[in-house]
């Protein structure tokens, strides 16, 4: 059987929630995230001005939190950017870096976005890297090309700090339109991945691979059941307490094997 590594689930919020409505939502994922099994880690990136409230309602909780984005400055004067160093100072966790809404509508380049990873981590941070194809660069056949080169850019970068990070497989083409990868074309391009990061060593091999692009309660069993998929990266869903907690117990239930077990049942 393969090798079951723990399993990951981190809403990205994008730029969702304000002040008021946020506290409902963080309250209930802490409350429905103590009930989850161990092997689950939980957390959520929040847009910046959040973090302080993340920190005062997450703290204490099994719930992490963190940016969406570090710049790629450890600091000065970079109007409008946010340091990595500060947000370790609202004690998150992880933080985002190379979202295709970033790539896309910012212009950043895989080798900026290693410069970003490398910010995260030397502040502190784990670096969340989301790597995807674009449906014309699927349609043509460059999914493997596309993905290889984002990654490879961040693994020469951090060289032997590359077992440290986290990686989300997020096609772009499945990001906010409903239109989910089949939990087969996911597991290829993660088993692809793993490959790549097995290549690095045997410390980089077990970095934690998440799938992104329209995750649901409903096809989250399915997507986390695959052998190389170890969570999730979840937008939409993440802004909804019942879903978001319903996809953080799927991924508790592939974790504990509960899945396996119930399926075998006459
Ligand atoms: P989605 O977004 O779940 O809304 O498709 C995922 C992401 O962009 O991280």
């Amino acid at each position: 059987m393969a090798k079951q590594r723990a399993k990951l689930v981190v809403g990205n919020w994008k730029m969702h929630g304000r002040l008021g409505s946020n506290r409902a939502l963080l309250e209930a994922v802490a409350i429905g995230a103590g009930s989850l099994p161990e092997q689950v880690g939980v957390a959520v990136c929040v847009p910046c001005p959040y973090l302080a409230q993340a920190q005062a309602l997450l703290a204490g909780s099994r719930v992490k939190w963190g940016s969406q984005d570090v710049s790629a400055h450890q600091g000065g004067a970079y109007t409008g950017e946010v340091a990595a160093e500060m947000v370790l100072d609202f004690g998150a966790t992880y933080a985002i870096v190379g979202h295709s809404e970033r790539r896309e509508y910012h212009g950043e380049s895989a080798e900026f976005v290693a410069v970003k990873a490398q910010r995260a981590l030397l502040a502190g941070l784990t670096p969340i890297v989301c790597v995807g194809e674009t449906l014309a660069q699927r349609e043509a056949g460059e999914t493997e090309q596309v993905v290889g080169a984002q990654l490879d850019a961040v693994l020469k970068k951090l060289a032997d700090d590359a077992a440290k990070i986290v990686v989300a497989y997020e096609p772009v083409w499945a990001i906010g339109t409903g239109k989910s990868a089949t939990s087969t074309e996911a597991q290829q391009v993660h088993a692809f991945l793993r490959s790549r990061l097995a290549a690095q060593g045997a410390t980089v091999a077990d970095v934690p691979l998440l799938y992104g692009g329209s995750v649901k309660p409903g096809n989250a069993g399915e997507l986390f059941r695959q052998p190389d998929i170890d969570g999730g990266l979840i937008g939409g869903a993440s802004l909804v307490d019942e879903d978001f907690l319903a996809i953080c117990a799927a991924a508790g239930e592939v974790a504990r094997g509960t899945v396996g077990a119930a399926d075998a049942t006459p």
